[in-house]
């Protein structure tokens, strides 16, 4: 991994845009010098790099107690408060990657918007943004520069102080050692793990389980008490309907008794009385047309047929009253002609005794007496009614009386029988009691329904519940088993992950001690003042063993010696991590006198990796010493302070001109 670019915006000291060219003139150049006095901004650098890859996980920004936004916030160059309120840190790197050799570049961007700080991570490939790689930069920076053992690789002369001091340093090496062998990964597992377990132990789901199965049993008992209790008042109430049936029973025999039948029948027996009455005027009605009529002539049916014939003979004696005289006239008038025509005599004799004969026929009837003296009309009327059928007549009257007694009768009937019928009065006592056993039934009867849905509902319940109860016994006992079964496996795993944890350090320690001496070896005048390195696999404290092999107390060592140990252990252990990563190293020569500080230069800068980028004050490194790195320099660079600006600008060449330097400017 080469880094190539670093380009600031308004971070820390550096205002506007600043573009540091880091990449390396030639592969064998491997050093990049920047030069800064206190205060221009070279561990903003450092720290920029760090935000760059790693963002809110950088250590830079932890480290100072500030959130993020806080950190990002103050980062802002104070100029930019009234201008352009945003800024960022990108870096430009080139990685080998499934053999192809790519080109990233990291943007990140904050910006003050109103109160608050907006911030984006953008990450181009190749020229091109690449919002997957955006997305998953996070887990992607991990595995081309793992976070962990970032420190190796990125430190500055605090840290090295802090290694310096054996006993402070295991945290230190704890750390990279862990990060160096994703022993990281493996603690984070062991924690996860204990985490789990005690999460499934403690909010247990098991507990919560007991809980809920003690809850469902409480339920199903008070339920299955309830539904004793109604089933025992049902029983009582199933006992109440049934005296309220035969209470009623009796009250109903003995209203009966009292005629309380023929009570209710009465409005029957009134209308049956009413009913007789019309029929019988009808049939009455039915008589009395009839004796209007032609009936009462079959009380006389002789008479007037005499009658009849008395009209009769009276009409034939007017009949020949007014005949005689017209005869006697025509009849002499008749023989005075015959005996003119000189008919003999016996014919005018025989017609004469004739007509004598006839004519005192007529006179006689006409001698009759006109008793009845009826008129024409009357005597026709006569003759008609005497010549009638009077059977028809008679066949009705009988009808007509059959109808009228058996009304008669009925209505007769009805009345004995309405008049047996007991007054309300005699009744009153019998009814009330019916009445209000029949109360008493009905109520009997809604509390048995109501008592019965009541016992149905509750027996539905009860099963559901037992039901529900079943099947949380039978999920519950699963998830305990599962339970057991998951802490069991839990304690293996945990137990194996230690074991790994153990083997992979103990591995790796020995070929860390080895490498950590080569670096002494390299670093420290005294060749024999440290001959052996040990790192204890399980403290991780870290020895050093003198020529006679005991134990040299780091107390014995000088200030500068500890210094050189230090860097050693980074030099070692960034070794051991066996991956192609630059470093870049802060102010590190601090406390070293001139022999060591011209080892480290001359020893250390050049080997520690294929880019080093080394951040120093001139009193670090002065003319000399640049100029006698010039062979391994691919590019050198300084910061320089604007006091007017209050911010720095990074330019080419060192800080004072450098003679050496001069092809490189
Ligand atoms: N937001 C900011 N705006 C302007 N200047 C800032 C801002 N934040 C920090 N600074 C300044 O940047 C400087 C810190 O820079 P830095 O620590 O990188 O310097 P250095 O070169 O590492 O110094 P030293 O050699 O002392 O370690 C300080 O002077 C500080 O006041
Ligand atoms: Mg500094």
């Amino acid at each position: 991994l080469i880094l190539d670019e670093l380009v600031l915006r308004n971070f820390g000291t550096f205002a506007g845009e600043q573009r540091l060219d880091l990449s390396l003139s030639e592969p064998n150049r491997p050093l990049i010098l920047i030069g800064g006095l206190n205060g221009a901004g070279k561990t903003t650098l450092l720290e920029a790099v760090q935000l760059a890859l790693y963002g809110q996980l950088a250590p830079t920004s932890t480290h100072r107690g500030l959130s993020y936004e806080s950190y990002l916030r103050r980062s802002l160059h104070s100029s930019v408060h009234d201008s352009a309120r945003s800024g960022g840190v990108e870096l430009a790197l080139r990685i080998t990657a499934d053999g192809r050799e790519q080109r990233l570049r990291v943007i990140r961007q904050w910006r003050l918007d109103g109160l608050r700080l907006r911030h984006e991570l953008r990450v181009e490939r190749d020229g091109e943004i690449d919002p997957n790689l955006s997305a998953d930069w996070p887990e992607y920076v991990e595995g081309i520069f793992p976070r962990g053992i970032a420190g190796l690789f990125f430190f500055d002369g605090e840290q090295i102080e802090a290694l310096a001091d054996l006993e402070g340093s295991r945290q230190v090496l704890d750390t990279a050692v862990s990060g160096l062998l994703g022993l990281d990964l493996v603690d984070r597992l062991i924690t996860d793990l204990t985490v789990l377990e005690r999460r499934r132990k403690s909010s247990s789901a098991g507990e919560e389980d007991r809980a809920h199965l003690m809850h469902l049993e409480k339920l199903l008992a008070s339920r299955q008490e309830d539904l004793e209790e109604t089933l025992r008042t049902l029983k009582d109430a199933r006992r109440h309907y049934q005296i309220a049936v035969e209470r009623l029973e009796q009250a109903e025999e003995r209203h009966r008794q009292e005629g309380g039948d023929a009570f209710a029948a009465r409005e029957k027996i009134v209308d049956e009385v009413a009913a007789a009455r019309v029929r019988l005027g009808a049939a009455a009605a039915g008589l009395a047309e009839l004796s209007a009529g032609l009936a009462p002539l079959l009380m006389v049916p002789s008479l007037l047929g005499r009658v009849a014939q008395q009209a009769a003979t009276e009409q034939e004696a007017a009949t020949n009253r007014s005949l005689v005289n017209v005869l006697r006239n025509r009849d002499q008038k008749l023989l005075r002609a015959v005996g003119r025509a000189g008919a003999p005599a016996e014919v005018l004799g025989r017609v004469t005794a004739f007509l004598e004969d006839d004519l005192q026929k007529r006179v006689a009837d006409a001698a009759i007496p006109a008793r009845l003296g009826l008129s024409d009309k009357s005597a026709h009327l006569a003759a008609a009614l005497a010549s009638t059928d009077l059977a028809e007549q008679a066949e009705a009257v009988r009808r007509g009386l059959r109808a009228y007694s058996q009304a008669r009768r009925a209505l007769d009937e009805a009345e004995r029988r309405a008049a047996t019928v007991p007054t309300v009065d005699a009744l009153a006592a019998t009814l009330a009691e019916v009445r209000q056993a029949r109360d008493f039934r009905d109520e009997a009867a809604r509390r048995l329904e109501d008592l019965e849905q009541m016992y149905r509902r509750g027996h539905d319940e009860y099963t559901a519940t037992t039901r529900r109860l079943q099947t949380k016994v039978a999920e519950i006992k699963l998830a305990l088993d599962d339970d057991e079964r998951f802490l069991t496996h839990l304690d293996r795993v945990r137990a194996t992950l230690g074991r790994l944890r153990d083997a992979a350090t103990r591995r790796h320690a020995a070929r860390i001690e080895a490498l950590v001496l080569e670096a002494l070896t390299i670093l420290l005048r005294k060749r024999r003042l440290i001959t052996s390195v040990k790192i204890d696999p399980d403290t991780l404290a870290v020895s050093l063993l003198d020529a006679h092999g005991r134990e040299l107390a780091p107390s014995k060592l000088s200030a500068g010696e500890r210094q050189l140990l230090a860097v050693a252990l980074l030099w070692g252990l960034g070794t051991a991590a066996g991956r192609p990563l630059p470093v870049m190293i802060d102010t590190p020569l601090g406390r070293l006198d001139r022999y060591h500080r011209d080892r480290l230069v001359g020893k250390y800068l050049p080997a520690a990796s294929h880019q080093v980028i080394v951040l120093a004050t001139d009193g670090e490194l002065d003319d000399a010493t640049v100029a006698s790195l010039a062979p391994c320099l691919s590019r050198v660079l300084h910061l320089a302070f604007d006091p007017d600006r209050g911010a720095t600008e990074a330019r080419p060449g060192w800080l004072t001109p450098v003679r050496e330097l001069e092809d490189l400017r």
